[in-house]
């Protein structure tokens, strides 16, 4: 791995008396694209919100270039500093560039630069013949483009992606996974990406997690994972079965 730059010690999440995740560790480089993968109520978004700073931990820390959020490292900071894009598409009232500048104005950015880097996220995600639309008239597939330009021109420093295709038809995904794997690498941009189809996640990342029942139970670059599955479980999980 490159250069830590998101870093979890013994993080866990306690939902009323359930663990859903037990202590687990894991850490993303500068630049790395790590695919969480696992099946239907494994804890893949649980990881991901916890890592988020999106749900409270029962314990463990999550660090950013060293410094503990919550500790040396505010929330709100920590907040700032990352991006997130869901399933469904998490969009307000108001035009396509309206959503795109939104955290840009947040953010303090004067409204020339928000102007200059929304259009030319929304030209690089080919949506730019839809910024005057308002958001309610896009298709799926435009919606969550729309998504991740928000996302994107924020320029986080580890962009959080939990199953953002999984509602698109598969025409729309067959042409999205690719085009976001050439803008995250082109980028260098860390990702945290959680996906319920391996080959998503073969295709847009370097390394894979495995979980299963609130354990991380592999954590391998992808290909080795694919080769060698650990136990039967992760050949089970990853369709080896
Ligand atoms: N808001 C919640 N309250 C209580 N339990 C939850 C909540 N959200 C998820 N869970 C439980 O936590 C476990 C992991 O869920 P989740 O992380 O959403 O799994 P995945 O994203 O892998 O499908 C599941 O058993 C689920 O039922
Ligand atoms: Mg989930």
């Amino acid at each position: 791995m490159n250069e830590v730059l998101l870093d979890a010690v013994g993080i866990s999440v306690r939902r009323r008396q359930w663990i859903t995740l037990h202590p687990s560790d894991m850490a993303v480089g500068a630049g790395e694209r790590v695919a969480v993968y696992g099946p239907n109520g494994a804890g893949k978004s649980t990881l991901l919100q916890a890592l988020a700073g999106l749900l409270p931990l029962s314990a463990g820390t999550v660090a950013m270039g060293g410094e503990i959020v919550g500790k040396t490292l505010d929330a709100l900071t920590y907040h700032r500093r990352i991006a997130a894009v869901f399933q469904e598409p998490l969009l307000l009232q108001g035009t396509v560039a309206h959503n795109v500048e939104l955290g840009l104005s947040l953010r303090g950015v004067d409204r020339a630069e928000r102007q200059d880097r929304a259009q030319a996220m929304l030209r690089r995600l080919k949506i730019d013949h839809l910024a005057n639309r308002s958001v309610r008239a896009l298709s799926g597939g435009e919606a969550q483009r729309a998504s991740l330009a928000r996302a994107l021109v924020l320029e986080p420093e580890i962009l959080f992606l939990d199953e953002p295709f999984a509602a698109l038809d598969q025409p729309t995904r067959r042409r999205l996974v690719p085009e976001m794997t050439e803008l995250l690498r082109e980028r260098r941009m860390a990702t945290l990406f959680v996906t319920h189809d391996i080959a998503e996640a073969a295709s847009m990342c370097d390394r894979c997690v495995i979980i299963d029942a609130g354990k991380i139970i592999q954590d391998d670059p992808t290909e080795i994972l694919l080769d060698s599955p650990r136990t039967p479980r992760v050949a089970e999980i990853i369709g080896h079965g």
